[in-house]
């Protein structure tokens, strides 16, 4: 910009090359000279005041934006790639030990749980963040107006799958039966079984408290093969439990309704916290059981949907809640802390 008035342009070279060299570049805004030029104008004739006062002021704003875009420059950081491979020979940051991050306690246990599966045989399957309405009703035998929708309390997307559906947020894990019977069916013609679980994130539209939040960890269990019995259904979940829970464990189990299994079960434990013995017990309430799992025989249309002729193989499926089973390991009282972002609880696993 140039100033027509020399006392004002004169003032704007200097002040405006001074700027560059100040490391407090605001300092230049209470420069004398400025000062000077402000104070001079009750010295000047009435038909001047205005005109010199109007560029004085531009010299001024002209300033300002200079420490303004020194200021933004000061923030700029240099970019950087998250996704470049790590460079092993890269000076690490100096952590406390405190300090470093740690996986989270539900993706530790989660990896525990896989691990016993297996040994035991399982292969592990993830599931995904949405899902449609097929895997998640119709595939488990839950046809369209069936009443037991209405027990999941499902997150919809306002967009459809083009058959004017809404996609899902999945609310259970039994949205994966489907695709992974269809995934090893084959297995089963070489007198293979297919055998699976899926430990993954379900979504449900819950009221909050303890005990409920709208997103947490189930993990599916399928197993299928000929001559498949409800006796090695509670063997295996028995089994798991206990390698879980590090101790013996007592399981009862009761009739239930699930639309995708046939007889169904609902599945407790003995309460691995007090063992039954003390009254006041928060994690089983004094009750001594703890209902903890779904499960059952898996419905010959579940089978069939899947290209599994139910005449020849039978199976079993369980789906279970990961938070509740790591509450009950550890003695955690409120669901919610798990996807608090707390460092005092997170910190304690
Ligand atoms: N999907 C059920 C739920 O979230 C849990 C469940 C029950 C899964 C029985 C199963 C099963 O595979 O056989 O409420």
């Amino acid at each position: 910009m140039s100033y027509q008035n020399e006392d004002i342009a004169r003032a704007a070279d200097v002040l405006l090359a001074r700027v560059d060299t100040l490391d407090d570049k605001a300092a230049i805004l209470r420069a004398p000279e400025l000062g000077a030029l402000y104070a001079q104008i009750r010295t000047l004739p009435n038909e001047v005041k205005s005109s010199f006062g109007a560029e004085l002021n531009a010299l001024k704003t002209e300033l300002q934006a200079r420490v303004e875009a020194a200021a933004d420059a000061a923030v700029e950081l240099p970019l950087i790639d998250v996704t470049a491979p790590m460079d092993a020979n890269a000076p690490r940051p100096s952590l406390l030990p405190n300090e470093q991050g740690s996986t989270h306690p539900l993706t530790q246990e989660m990896e525990r749980i896989v691990e016993i599966f297996g040994r035991m045989g399982f292969v592990a399957e993830e599931s995904r963040e949405l899902d449609d309405q097929f895997h998640m009703f119709e595939s488990v035998n839950f046809p369209k107006g069936h009443p037991a929708r209405d027990d999941y309390d499902t997150f919809m997307t306002v967009e459809t799958d083009g058959a004017s559906d809404p996609f899902i947020a999945p609310a259970h894990t039994s949205t994966m039966q489907n695709r992974t019977l269809v995934k090893y069916r084959d297995q089963l013609e070489r007198g293979e079984a297919i055998a699976a679980i899926v430990p993954d994130r379900c979504f449900r539209n819950e009221d909050l408290d303890a005990r409920h939040e709208h997103t947490f960890y189930q993990v599916e269990g399928i197993y299928v093969a000929k001559g498949v019995h409800a006796g090695m259904l509670i063997a295996t979940l028995q089994e798991f439990l206990q390698s879980y829970y590090g101790q013996e464990l007592d399981v009862r189990v009761n009739p239930f309704y699930f639309p995708f299994t046939e007889p169904s079960f609902e599945f407790a434990l003995s309460c691995p916290f007090c063992k039954g013995t003390d009254a006041a017990c928060k994690i089983c309430s004094g009750e001594g059981w703890i209902e903890l799992l779904g499960c059952g025989m898996i419905h010959p249309n579940v089978l069939r949907m899947a290209g599994v002729d139910p005449a020849i193989y039978t199976g079993f499926a369980f789906g279970c809640g990961i938070d509740r089973l790591v509450m009950m390991k550890y003695g955690v009282e409120d669901v919610r802390h798990f996807e608090s972002a707390k460092l005092d609880f997170l910190e304690q696993f």
